[in-house]
């Protein structure tokens, strides 16, 4: 799909891969529907693209409210008249082991990374044209389990993906997933590995939009990793994390934590 004049709505604008996403998109010349919850980040977003002659409209809302996500969806129809893509790109961690995570931090992980997508989908599915796409954003985590809740939003988000290409492909509707390694944002700021920064990312989405495919694994580097990551042997030996582990084995303490 050709992006010049074309209408995108991002979910998860307001920083990371979604804010570098509406940057690289509106360069492209398509029209902007950004949306999450911070409402003052994605103004000032906005308002850079229309300075650099670009559309862009702000709906702040929150992606596992169907309220919200149907009048994110009439706003972008108000506004452009049409909707050709949408990114389901908003997203959280999970916490990094089950005991030390609080009992809502676990249902709200699945709501935000597995919900929010499905709610999206539904609510831009009858305004989508053949030839419309979705791009659903999973993680290498959804290949390879990392972290307890997070891994498992991240391969159902990936289920969610596979089983919407084939449900949409009679009307047209192309459905790719893009599955991200270790990216340098809000979501990483704890962590000390050298990662890329977000725009290789919006450079796959621009990728999956113009010519969708199944899948798409950015950085390509982590394609070989996730077929080794496959092997249990191998992935049990590498992902084990050891600071984890070391806290399992003091039995007391995770038996404090999870009373
Ligand atoms: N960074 C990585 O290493 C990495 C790797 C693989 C996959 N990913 C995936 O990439 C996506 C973007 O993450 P990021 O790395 O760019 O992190 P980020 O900077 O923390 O961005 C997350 C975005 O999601 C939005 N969001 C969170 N909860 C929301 C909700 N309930 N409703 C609406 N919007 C919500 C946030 O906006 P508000 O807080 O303003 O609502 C924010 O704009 C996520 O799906 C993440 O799982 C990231």
């Amino acid at each position: 799909m050709e992006l010049n004049g074309k209408a995108v709505i991002i979910t998860g604008a307001s920083s990371g891969i979604g804010a570098a996403t509406a940057r690289h998109l509106a360069a492209r010349g398509a029209k902007l529907a950004l949306f999450a919850r911070r409402e003052a980040e994605m103004q000032s977003l906005a308002e850079a693209i229309r300075q650099d002659g670009g559309e862009a409209l702000v709906v702040p809302g929150d992606v596992t409210r169907s309220a919200d996500v149907q009048r994110l969806m009439r706003e972008t129809l108000a506004a452009f008249g049409r909707l050709d893509a949408l990114v389901n790109n908003a997203g959280m961690g999970g916490g990094l082991n089950l005991c030390d995570t609080r009992d809502d931090l676990l249902w709200r992980v699945l709501e935000v990374n597995v919900l929010g997508c499905a709610l999206c989908a539904k609510y831009a599915m009858p305004h989508l044209p053949p030839g419309g796409v979705i791009v659903n954003i999973g993680s290498v985590a959804g290949e390879v389990a990392t972290v307890g809740m997070y891994a498992a939003s991240k391969f159902a988000a990936r289920g969610f993906n596979d089983a919407l290409r084939r449900e949409v492909k009679g009307r047209g509707i192309r459905v790719v997933l893009v599955a991200p390694g270790f990216i340098r944002t809000e979501m990483t700021a704890g962590l000390r590995y050298r990662m890329p920064g977000p725009e290789i990312v919006a450079r796959a989405i621009e990728q999956a939009i113009r010519s969708p495919r199944r899948k798409i694994v950015v950085p390509w580097w982590y394609r070989p990793l996730m077929y080794l990551g496959k092997i249990p042997l191998i992935a049990d030996a590498i992902l084990g994390n050891p600071k984890t582990q070391a806290r399992y084995r003091d039995r007391d303490s995770v038996k404090k934590l999870s009373a």
